[in-house]
């Protein structure tokens, strides 16, 4: 069942303080990241473990030092990639000729042409990239892991903190690790 996990995951504000998720349940999210959905199969994410201290208060930072990110043991921060998405890219060929399991890539290169606009592109690619934060997030909790989504960041900083080329942007940073807090009352509107 699923549904468990999906009524035991909120976002986390603190985290325990010296707990640290290992590389073992990193892997384990971003397992759960890889096999997210995405349009047109173009899966156009990459997801960053950040571990190290340094490294982890600089992601923190960028995230203005809100509680969840000063506090978190470790993040995944999921990068969008936007100029792999044009469509005469050696990524999007790699990706349809993969989804098309050698079967003939014209039509979907032709659907996919039709709609792409460069300018739209990024938040897009963002968009896409909340599939596999769901997938994470959904993870953590089935594995008794706090988490919280970040969106909430200066993009320039966090470019920085984890190097990232101009051809990616960062869609969401996930902090990660014991939660300090139990749950508030879930808020919803109804069905
Ligand atoms: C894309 C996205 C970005 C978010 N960014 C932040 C954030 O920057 N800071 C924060 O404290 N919570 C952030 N949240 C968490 C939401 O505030 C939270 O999911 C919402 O209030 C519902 O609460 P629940 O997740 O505990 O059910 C974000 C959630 C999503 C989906």
């Amino acid at each position: 069942m699923l549904l468990p996990a999906i009524e035991a995951r909120f976002a986390c504000r603190r985290f325990v303080s010296g707990e640290t998720p290992d590389a073992g349940l990193l892997a384990e999210l971003i397992e759960a990241g890889r096999l997210a959905p995405s349009a047109f199969g173009l899966e156009p994410w990459r997801f960053v473990p950040v571990v190290e201290p340094v490294q982890r208060a600089a992601v923190a930072r960028a995230c203005f030092d809100q509680p969840a990110a000063e506090t978190a043991g470790a993040f995944i921060v999921v990068i969008a990639l936007v100029d792999a998405l044009d469509p005469d890219s050696d990524y999007v060929r790699n990706r349809f000729e993969a989804e098309a399991r050698g079967g003939d890539t014209a039509p979907v290169y032709e659907a996919y042409r039709a709609f792409y606009r460069a300018e739209t592109m990024a938040s897009w690619a963002c968009g896409q990239c909340n599939f596999a934060v769901a997938h994470m997030l959904l993870q953590a909790a089935h594995t008794g892991w706090g988490s919280c989504p970040i969106g909430g960041f200066d993009a320039v900083r966090m470019s920085s903190a984890l190097a990232l080329s101009r051809a990616e942007v960062p869609a969401v940073a996930i902090a990660l690790g014991r939660c300090a807090h139990s749950a508030a009352e879930r808020l919803r509107k109804p069905i």
